[in-house]
């Protein structure tokens, strides 16, 4: 069977989903063509941190009631030394709030709206490939129910995550990727327990890094770097909580609320970018293009801020006959990730317990830790970041 689209978007996750909409939303044709279930897509645990980025978006599209209802508005956050709390005031260093809302509950407020304002979304789409990208007609190919189908489109947007055919069909003599890979990965653990503190705790300890953080009043999300080589029988409920008490120090500690684990995965960490962001009649947003490593929050927001971009660039081409619009895209958007990139990976090395690093490297950290307790300068650089830098 074959289709016409004026954009087609492999992967409906918060990236694909947001373009969707903000397309549909100045009534240009779109079409979504996912490789997964509508339940494993929302059965994925992701992140819960967005900046106003983010909420922005969803406020514009008008979907954003619930996240207003439920999502839980935080003034600031805390680094921890094993010793004291301390506080990166957010909203008296930058005038703006986070939102805590998990990026699960982003993707259904989408998907839920997605079929009464005409965003086709194709699940369970197999073996999509891309053609002819370097031509004005590109195409996508796919399977489905046995049957081949075929969606010819303006313009293909590679929203398939870090591990997605996107990025793979821009050829190796246009395209690179630059990427460092981190010698741990953190244990994450979702629970139906209050949180140990009303703001996210990181915490960088002796034994290692911790992060405590939430979804709701009564549903705690946690997470310990763990060495690459573990695994989740290594760490049966009892010794993760002891290990979290231990490491997000004695007043979050004391205030751990125990209970058994809803979820517990163990992630890999990475920092990656590939560049361009364009190339022909493709486009990349979100994972496809970039990873960050958990630690500064930046993975949904940069998909968010990419679609932002990417959104603009695709209104401006079909609506205002910019044709420069799609141009500027690639070079905008990795402006802003490169800088994401840098307050993620340098959170990274300021937080976790690094292999093979000395006592000096320590004490550089417990240092590091020190001036940014006395200095509203250094904590304002961090709340800027974390809230996010202009578009
Ligand atoms: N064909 C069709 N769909 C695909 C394919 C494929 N070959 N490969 C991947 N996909 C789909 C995935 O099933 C997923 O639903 O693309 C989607 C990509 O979504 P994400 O990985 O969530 O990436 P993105 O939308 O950029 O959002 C980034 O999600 O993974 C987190 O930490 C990440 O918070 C960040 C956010
Ligand atoms: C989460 O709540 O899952 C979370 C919060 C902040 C981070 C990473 C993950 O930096």
């Amino acid at each position: 069977m074959k289709a016409r689209t004026q954009v087609a978007i492999i992967g409906a996750g918060p990236a694909g989903l947001l373009l969707g909409h903000l397309l549909r939303a100045e009534g240009i044709d779109a079409v979504i063509v996912e490789r997964a279930s509508p339940d494993y897509v929302l059965g994925r645990i992701r992140a819960g941190v967005l900046e106003r980025t983010a909420t922005d978006l969803l406020d514009r599209l008008g979907l954003g009631e619930r996240m207003h209802a439920e999502g839980l508005p935080h003034d600031g956050f805390n680094l921890a030394d094993g010793e004291r709390l301390i506080r990166i005031d957010i909203q008296k260093l930058t005038g703006k709030q986070v939102m805590v809302y998990g990026q699960t509950e982003v993707t259904r407020d989408l998907m839920a709206a997605a079929q009464a304002r005409g965003l086709e979304i194709i699940y369970e789409a197999a073996d999509v490939a891309l053609h002819d990208i370097e031509s004005d007609r590109p195409y996508l190919t796919y399977t489905k129910d046995g049957a081949s189908h075929t969606i010819e489109a303006a313009f293909i947007c590679g929203c398939d995550g870090f591990h997605g055919p996107s990025r793979q069909a821009i050829p190796s003599s246009v395209g690179r990727g630059f990427e460092k890979v981190y010698p741990f990965g953190w244990l994450g653990i979702l629970a139906d327990v209050p949180p140990c503190n009303h703001e996210l705790i990181y915490a960088n300890h002796e034994n290692g890094f911790a992060l405590a953080s939430m979804r709701s009043a009564t549903r705690s999300r946690y997470y310990i770097q763990v060495p690459l080589d573990d695994q989740i029988e290594d760490w049966p409920d009892d010794r993760l909580w002891d290990e979290l008490a231990l490491r997000l120090g004695p007043e979050a500690g004391a205030n751990i609320t125990r209970g058994p684990a809803m979820e517990k995965s163990i992630a890999p960490l990475r920092s990656f970018v590939f560049e361009p962001m364009r190339h022909g009649r493709l486009l990349l947003a979100g994972d496809a293009a970039h990873i960050v490593p958990p630690t500064g929050a930046k993975g949904l927001n940069l998909a968010a801020s990419d679609v932002a971009y990417l959104s603009d660039a695709l209104i401006g081409h079909f609506k205002r006959s910019d044709q420069d619009a799609i141009g500027g895209y690639s070079a905008k958007a990795l402006a802003r990730v490169w800088k994401s990139e840098r307050f993620s990976w340098q959170l990274t090395l300021l937080m976790h317990r690094f292999p093979n690093t000395d006592i000096f490297d320590r004490r550089m950290q417990i240092a590091d830790l020190d001036y940014i307790a006395s200095s509203i300068a250094a904590q304002t650089s961090i709340a800027e970041n974390y809230v996010g830098l202009p578009l």
